[in-house]
């Protein structure tokens, strides 16, 4: 007797990015699991140049770019370039990642609680660029990364998870950057197979995890 095994649906994902792509290859190394609950089904990028261009492609991925150049200040109609190659691809999930493009509300609205992003900051704290310098210049002590569904507004929306990092007294930008972006590439796939396994949903602007075990509560007094 036969039995035939009909393979499980995966996710269909689309990564945008705008330059180096470690992110993105870190998400294609998970998903290069077969059990992985998401395939990558192309990487776009806005810029022609992007570094991890090359990776998806020796990675065997298809690539497409869409110069946003090409588009002047007309932020919809690159919007809807985009849009048209990720319908021709049946995408199911977008990640972003170092895509470093604001979406309009039409965009936005279009993908809600299908597109998520990466941020090297514990959000609410540090939207915006130069994460990593800030973060020493306001002598924070815990520094880190935000995988978060995508809104309108930039570097908002319901946080998916985070990972906190120490900073040392001794971090400069370049070295806490490398530590915040080594946590980063643990936590998108994490986020990214939540969101495929259907687990994640929203309430009351807080993203809740089906089925997430709960970390260590405990706090212990200096004295005890
Ligand atoms: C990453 O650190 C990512 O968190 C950040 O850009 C870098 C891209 O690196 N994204 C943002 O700042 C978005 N607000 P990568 O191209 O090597 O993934």
């Amino acid at each position: 007797m036969s039995v035939v095994i009909k393979p499980m649906h995966r996710k269909r994902v689309a990564i945008l990015i705008s330059g180096r792509g470690s992110n993105m290859a870190a998400l294609i190394a998970a998903a290069a699991d077969p059990a992985f609950p998401a395939e990558i089904a192309c990487v776009v990028s806005n810029r022609p140049d992007a570094a991890g261009l090359a990776h998806a492609q020796a990675a065997g991925i298809e690539t497409c770019v869409i110069d946003h150049k090409a588009f002047g200040r007309d932020r919809e109609a690159f919007e809807r370039a985009l849009a048209a190659e990720l319908a021709a691809r049946d995408i199911d999930i977008v990640c972003l990642a170092g895509f470093m493009r604001l979406f309009t509300p039409w965009f936005v609205s279009h993908w809600e609680g299908r597109m998520i992003n990466i941020h090297p900051a514990l959000l609410p704290a540090f939207k915006g660029l130069d994460t990593h310098e800030r973060a020493l210049a306001a002598g924070v002590k815990l520094h880190g990364a935000t995988v978060h569904f995508v809104v309108p507004e930039m570097d908002s929306g319901p946080i998916i998870v985070q990972a906190a990092i120490p900073v040392h007294d001794e971090d400069t930008p370049a070295t806490l950057a490398a530590r915040v972006l080594a946590a980063e590439h643990c936590i998108y796939p994490q986020a990214l197979r939540w969101l495929a396994e259907g687990r994640l949903a929203v309430v009351d602007g807080r993203c809740k995890i089906a089925g997430a075990k709960r970390s260590a509560e405990k706090l212990t007094s200096p004295s005890s």
